[in-house]
């Protein structure tokens, strides 16, 4: 049987947004302890402000849900307000009534790196995988922190950021001395072993790698394409992002 990446087309990034977060309510709903993996980045700030949104007006609750997060910069506290725990709180987490004791994102400044990713990929196993993981992509096509070249059966790693990433996150920090050289992600095979993958993408920044996505073929050369490999991939895009993509 041939996968294929299930598409919905939004107008514009709130649109997206709002999709987004259509489908993870209704696994909130469906399943209240179910496991979400979560990304950071900017694309899913939209998503993750439905979320806020909903849980003000309907009272959707987070209580028994668990979080798992795709990556941290090495180096960083999660006090330090470049870090994506940093991130994670004052986009999310802070504004719902999940527990902080459920969330999950990888310790970048643990004294040991090698056992902080052990102790990672034991806590993704424990849960089995992600019931939904919400991912953006990088211009380069990666995933989480996942840099082309990376294999496919990689699990939680230490990765040396490209410059190509670098520069993209750069906007986040005073300069770009500031942007941390490496992180911790989680590989692509702890990603695919989530139940159901939730793409997003947004702007014409996106569009490049988005074609490559939908017309290329599956190469570690990018990284994304391992999710033709996966049976249940849904891809919320803007039209921005589609635009070099014929439907
Ligand atoms: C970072 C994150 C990725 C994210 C990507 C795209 O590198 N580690 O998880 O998908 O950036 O970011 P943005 O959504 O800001 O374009």
């Amino acid at each position: 049987m041939k996968l294929e990446i299930k598409i919905i087309q939004a107008d514009h990034y709130e649109e997206m947004s709002r999709l987004a977060a259509a489908q993870v309510i209704q696994l909130v709903k469906a399943k209240p302890d179910a496991v979400l993996g979560l990304a950071t980045g900017g694309t899913p700030i939209g998503l993750y402000r439905e979320l806020i949104e909903d849980f003000r007006a309907n009272g959707t609750s987070y209580e028994g849900i668990h979080t798992i997060n795709l990556d941290e910069y090495v180096g960083m506290t999660a006090e330090n307000s470049n870090s994506y725990a940093s991130f994670m709180k004052e986009n999310l987490f802070s504004h719902i009534n999940i527990k902080p004791e459920n969330t999950n994102i990888p310790n970048g400044s643990a004294e040991n790196l090698e056992d902080e990713c052990k102790r990672y990929d034991a806590l993704i196993e424990s849960f089995n995988g992600a019931d939904l993981q919400v991912l953006g992509i990088g211009r380069n096509g990666h995933i989480g922190f996942n840099e082309p070249g990376t294999s496919f059966s990689s699990h939680v790693h230490i990765v040396e950021l490209s410059q190509n990433t670098r520069e993209a996150n750069a906007r986040y920090f005073p300069s770009m001395d500031e942007v941390p050289e490496k992180a911790l992600t989680m590989g692509i095979a702890s990603i695919l072993k989530s139940r159901e993958i939730l793409l997003l993408a947004s702007g014409h920044t996106k569009a490049q790698a988005i074609k490559e996505l939908l017309e290329g073929s599956v190469s570690e050369d990018f990284p994304a394409s391992a999710l033709k490999n996966h049976q249940k991939v849904t891809l919320i895009a803007d039209q921005d992002a589609l635009q070099l993509v014929r439907l």
